[in-house]
């Protein structure tokens, strides 16, 4: 194995430079091959200056750190890729310059950490015959296949300790606190956040709720002498029979943006006749230093995938399972929709245990 390529797809997560460094050390110590990064997503190989070299002394000190040293670009789609002709905006099919790139640059394998889309992507590059290696990056947790992906548990760490302080100023205030999470459609984020922070009412898109029932559970608590709530509402949730709030509409380049759930469940709940205060966590979710755990899942993955490249093992992912990084093809991945199981026993413990999921 001569040389490898390494990018970044997709939105970022804390671990991404863990796992960076982890396959660029493996690649030189274990197996004496080169290294580049391709900077800014599959737009690297388009782009000037877009190839850098990665070398011992580049990957140093990055494992606390998160964001991608090789940058973002998560409407990067070299398939549908937006340029200027004639004044206007049209969208090109550009996948063959990354073929050309690949060839050109005498890639033995190309690392693509990513997301469900940029996965896809990976596996249409490589029936045109880029040799691909994925690695399963998210902190929404929703790609098929692999129990965790990294960036999540450090998602939840952050959201945890934002129910944490929210709960101190619930109480005093005898307040309902609201606090909207991220994870598109798959509730896990607001789950274990939720399980963790002891919230109330755990509100995910795997449950379509009823306003009424949320506030029941408000009431109730009030009548046991509780003068507080806390509420997490998973920015993809939506009411029984009604729709997903969002905060954009979406385009041939951006898919839409979800957010405003939040603030629906905030005003229903004040307008009943409890104060409320809304929440909306955002970005924070995505940035700040990896936590061990996902810097522990990073650094196997980083160092499999590249044992993966000498084996020649490419169209697959790597991925945990039952504690064990194993590969799995990314066509089976991405036939795969991961979501939250709603008779999974974190559900049924926090049930169990009086929290409301809004259904009942
Ligand atoms: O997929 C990760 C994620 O953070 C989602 O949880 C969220 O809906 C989305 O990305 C936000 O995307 P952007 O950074 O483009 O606003």
């Amino acid at each position: 194995m001569k040389r490898i390529g390494i990018l970044t797809g997709g939105g970022d997560a804390p671990g991404l430079n863990a796992v960076i460094r982890a396959a660029v050390k493996t690649a030189i110590y274990e197996y004496n091959s080169e290294v580049v990064g391709i900077r800014n997503g599959y737009d690297g190989f388009i782009e000037a200056d877009g190839i850098v070299p990665l070398t011992i002394e580049s990957v140093r000190g990055l494992l606390p750190r998160g964001g991608t040293i090789l940058g973002a670009a998560n409407r990067g789609n070299p398939y549908a890729r937006k340029i200027i002709r004639d004044g206007k905006e049209v969208m090109i099919d550009v996948s063959d310059e990354i073929i050309k790139g690949i060839k050109r640059l005498e890639m033995d394998a190309l690392l693509v950490l990513g997301g469900d889309g940029t996965l896809h992507i990976a596996h249409a590059l490589y029936k045109k015959g880029a040799p691909i290696i994925g690695v399963p990056k998210t902190i929404d947790n929703d790609i098929g296949g692999t129990e965790f992906t990294f960036g999540f548990d450090t998602a939840v760490n952050t959201a945890t300790e934002a129910i944490d302080k929210l709960h101190t100023t619930a109480e005093a205030h005898h307040r309902v606190m609201v606090l909207e999470l991220m994870g598109r459609d798959a509730g896990f984020i607001a789950l274990h956040a939720g399980v963790a922070g002891g919230a109330d009412v755990i509100l995910i898109p795997e449950i379509p709720f009823k306003f009424e029932s949320i506030l029941a559970q408000v009431r109730q608590r009030v009548q046991d002498g509780y003068l507080f709530s806390i509420i997490v509402v998973s920015e993809g949730a939506k009411p029984q029979g009604g729709e997903q709030v969002f905060s954009r509409g979406g385009d041939e380049i951006y898919v839409p943006r979800l957010g405003g759930i939040g603030h629906r469940v905030g005003e229903f709940i004040e307008k009943h006749g409890y104060e409320s205060r809304v929440t909306v966590l955002g970005h924070l979710q995505r940035g700040g230093s990896p936590t061990p755990f996902d810097r522990w899942l990073a650094t196997r993955f980083g160092a499999a995938a590249v044992r993966l490249a000498a084996e020649g093992k490419f169209d697959r992912m790597v991925a945990l399972r039952a504690g064990k990084i194993v590969d799995i093809l990314l066509e089976e991945v991405t036939a795969i929709t991961k979501r939250v199981d709603v008779n999974d026993d974190a559900v049924l413990a926090a049930r169990g245990m009086g929290v409301s999921f809004g259904d009942e």
